[in-house]
C-alpha cells in the first residue's frame, strides 16, 4: 500500500485513504501512535442496538486502522482495549469485551502474520479469562520474530497499577541490594513499566469527544501530542487517522526548549 503514497510528500485523494487534499510528510510520521478507542456504547445506543453491537463494530475498525498505520510506516500502535476500571461494567458486557481478542485474532492472525505485524500485550495477565490470554499469547508467540508494525494491545491495563507494580519491583531490588537508590532514574523506571523498551507514544488519539486519559499511559504520555475527535470509534476511518497525523505534523514539539 505504501507505494501509493508517492515519495515523501503525497496528496491523498481516495476517500479510503484520507480526506481530500490531506498532505502527509512521510518523513515525519509519528513512530508510536496510541489510541483510546471510545464511543462504542454510544454508537450502538444511537442505533437502538445493545452496547455489544458497538463493540462488535469497533472490532472491525481495528482491522482498518492497523492496516492504515502499517501502510504509513507507524512503528508502534497501542490500542486501549480494556482498562482495569472496565471490570465495573455489567458482567455480560465484560464477557463480550474479553471474547473480542479471541474473535479478532481467530480471523485476523494469519493476515497479521503475513503483513509482518508483531503482536504484544500490555496489561495484567492475572484476572483475564484463559481464552483471552490463550488467544493473545498465541498471537504474541507466532508473531514475535516479525519486524513490521508492533501492535500492542492494552488489555486489563491501568497506568496507576502499572506504576505501582514498577515501584514495588524496584523497591524489591533495592531491598535485596541488586539496585542502588541512585540507579533509580527516569530511564530505569521506564524499563519497569509494561511498555518496556517501547518508545513513548508520539501521538495520542481519543475518539468519542471525551477529553481525558482514563488511566492510560500517564508516564509515557508526558510529552506526546494529543488529538481528540468527536467521532465515535465504530465510525473511525483511515481518513480520520490521516487527519490526526496531519495535525500532529503541524505541531511544534519543543520538550520544554524553544
Ligand atoms: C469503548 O467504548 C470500548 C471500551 C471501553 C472497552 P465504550 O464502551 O466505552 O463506549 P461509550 O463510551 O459507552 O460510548
Ligand atoms: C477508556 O474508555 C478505556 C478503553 C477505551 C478501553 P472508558 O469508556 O472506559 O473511559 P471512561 O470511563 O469514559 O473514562
Ligand atoms: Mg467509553
Amino acid at each position: 500500500m505504501l507505494e501509493k503514497f508517492s515519495k515523501w510528500k503525497s496528496n491523498f485523494t481516495a476517500t479510503e485513504d484520507a480526506a481530500p487534499g490531506t498532505e502527509l510528510d512521510l518523513d515525519n510520521i509519528p513512530k508510536h501512535v496510541a489510541i483510546i478507542m471510545d464511543g462504542n456504547g454510544r454508537w450502538a445506543k444511537e442505533r437502538g442496538l445493545p452496547r455489544v453491537a458497538g463493540h462488535r463494530e469497533g472490532m472491525k475498525v481495528v482491522n482498518k486502522i492497523v492496516r492504515t498505520a502499517n501502510a504509513l510506516g507507524v512503528e508502534f500502535l497501542t490500542l486501549y482495549a480494556f482498562s482495569t476500571e472496565n471490570w465495573k461494567r455489567p458482567k455480560t458486557e465484560v464477557d463480550f469485551l474479553l471474547r473480542l481478542p479471541e474473535r479478532y485474532l481467530k480471523s485476523e492472525l494469519p493476515t497479521l502474520i503475513s503483513e509482518n505485524v508483531q503482536v504484544r500485550l500490555m496489561g495484567q495477565p492475572e484476572g483475564l479469562p484463559s481464552y483471552t490470554l490463550r488467544a493473545v499469547e498465541e498471537a504474541v508467540e507466532k508473531t514475535k520474530h516479525n519486524t513490521g508494525l508492533v501492535l500492542n494491545f492494552a488489555l486489563n491495563y491501568g497506568s496507576r497499577y502499572e506504576m505501582a507494580e514498577a515501584m514495588r519491583a524496584i523497591a524489591r531490588k533495592v531491598k535485596q541490594g541488586e539496585l542502588s537508590v541512585e540507579e533509580v532514574d527516569e530511564d530505569l523506571i521506564g524499563t519497569y513499566l509494561m511498555s518496556g523498551a517501547m518508545r513513548d507514544p508520539d501521538l495520542l488519539i481519543r475518539t468519542s469527544g471525551e477529553i481525558r486519559l482514563s488511566n492510560f499511559m500517564l508516564w509515557q504520555l508526558a510529552y506526546s501530542e494529543f488529538w481528540f475527535t468527536d467521532v465515535l470509534w465504530p465510525d473511525f476511518e483511515a481518513a480520520h487517522f490521516h487527519e490526526a497525523v496531519s495535525v500532529y505534523q503541524q505541531r511544534g514539539r519543543r520538550y520544554g526548549g524553544i
